[in-house]
Formats: C-alpha cells, structure tokens, sequence
C-alpha cells in the first residue's frame, strides 16, 4: 500500500481512538489545572491524549519528532526532518465548560513544510484532513475550493482575547466591515469554518504552532491565504497573530494591520 495512504488510515484511527478517551472523561471527573492564568487551563485528558500520540508515534514512525502542547519545550528551535505538531484538544475551556467545540488536530511538516493535516471535531464527528497538493476533505469526501468572498459578504470570527484584552479598534472595524462576528473559542474549528466556507476569516490573537499546524494546511488546500496580520508568513517557531480568510477578505484584513 501507498506508504502515504497507509500513515493516514492509521492517524485516522488514532484520532477516533483519541475521540473515544475525551468523550468517555465526560462520565468522570476530570483534574483541571490553571498553567498560566485562570483561563489557560490543561486537564487530565489533554495529557493523556498527548501522551496516547506519542506512544503511537513512536511505535510506528520512530525517529520522527513530535512537538505537543503539554509535554514539548517552547519556543522551539527548528523543524528539521519530520515533525508531528499536536494539539491534544484545541478548546480545552470549551472541554471544560460546554463539553463541545473542541477539536483534536495534527499536523505533519517536513522540515519546516506542512504535508498532512487534521483537525477532529469530536463532538460533531466531523474529521477534516488534508494533504499537500491532494486537496482537503471532510469525513472522506473532498472539499470544493472556497469561493473568493469579500469581507463585507461573509461572517467573520475574532479571537475572544483580541477583542477584549488588547482592546484592538483594527479588530472592531474589521468586525463592523464584515456581515457580522462570531466566536468559537478553537483556533482548529474557526479554520475549519473557514475552509467550508461558513466564516469568510478567522482573526487568533496569539496563535501557538499546535493551534496552526493542521488547519492550515487544509486551508491553503482550499485556496485560502493564512498568514501572520501583518501579511507576513507564519512563523512556525512562535506565537503569532494570525488570519485565515478568502484572497480578498486577507488582503482588506492585512491591510488594517500593516
Ligand atoms: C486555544 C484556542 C482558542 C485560542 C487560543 C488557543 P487551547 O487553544 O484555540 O480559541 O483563542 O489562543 O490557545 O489552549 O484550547 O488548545
Ligand atoms: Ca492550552
Ligand atoms: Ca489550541
Ligand atoms: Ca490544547
């Protein structure tokens, strides 16, 4: 078999498997923990969905690094060879609170190039993936491009921390340009909606690798731009502020932020 085809039957099986442990916690009680302030949370099963990755990776692709939210020393210092970036559950307050909206993502990049992507959306049970120059898909079937929207015809999504601590006016013209803001409160769904064409942008305030890493490489599958806001290209090593949205929606965006 395709050496290609057969590493994603098995990431796939493996995010089912990770599926399976976060909708079970939700029978137990969870350990939450505050890392750096009383919104940045981390429990039990991020941990332990993490740590299921890297035994799985390192059984079956021994040799190929894996940086991980919870268990990986940030910043990093490069992405030489073959790269696993995971985030074990991307909307841990959303895990937390709601026990919806959140998502389980992996992304796959050969040094430094993004080649397979997947972000889980364990509770609507919707899988995309992607694969460079091979498209996107949802649940196996491939997506279409996304039509080129402008900011004015489309629903835009802002991250929480942009629109109340950096207290952004950019933020909240490009919020009153647009057909109305909406907020999620996971990097890996707002690209998602994205990439299927129900938000014409996601602006993150302060993106980390793991909350980029799979939902770009299905975005840009799809035609879409994802950058830093100042239209500079993302920077892999480090946290960034970020948007993905349609060629047009990017440029007016950008254009704020310069
Ligand atoms: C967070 C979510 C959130 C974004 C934060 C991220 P986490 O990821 O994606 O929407 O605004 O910047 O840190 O911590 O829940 O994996
Ligand atoms: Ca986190
Ligand atoms: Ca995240
Ligand atoms: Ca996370």
């Amino acid at each position: 078999m395709n050496r290609l085809i057969e590493r994603d039957q098995l990431i796939e099986e493996w995010l089912y498997e990770a599926a399976k442990i976060s909708k079970k916690s939700f029978e137990q009680t969870i350990s939450v923990e505050e890392k750096t302030t009383r919104t940045d949370l981390v429990t039990n099963i991020d941990k332990k969905i993490e740590q299921f990755f890297i035994e799985k990776i390192s059984t079956y692709f021994p040799g190929e690094r894996v940086l991980g939210e919870e268990s990986s020393k940030y910043p990093f210092t490069d992405l030489k060879g073959t790269v696993w970036i995971i985030d074990p559950i991307d909307g841990t307050l959303n895990f937390v609170k709601q026990k919806s909206d959140f998502a389980i993502m992996i992304g796959i990049y050969e040094n430094g190039i993004g080649y397979l992507g997947y972000v889980y959306d364990v509770m609507r049970d919707e899988l995309y993936s992607a694969a460079k120059n091979q498209g996107a898909y949802l649940n196996g079937e491939q997506l279409e491009r996304v039509e080129d929207i402008p900011l004015r015809e489309g629903l835009v999504a802002i991250s929480h921390r942009l629109m109340t601590n950096e207290n952004s006016d950019e933020a909240r013209r490009i919020g009153r340009a647009s057909s109305g803001v909406r907020m999620i409160g996971s990097a890996g769904l707002e690209t998602t909606r994205v990439a299927t064409g129900k938000l014409v942008a996601y602006i993150g305030a302060s993106l980390a690798p793991w909350d980029i890493a799979a939902g770009k490489i299905i975005a840009e599958e799809l035609g879409l731009i994802y950058t830093q806001l100042n239209g500079e290209i993302i920077d892999m090593l480090c946290h960034n502020k970020t948007v993905v949205a349609t060629p047009s929606a990017h440029k007016e965006i950008i254009k704020n932020f310069k």
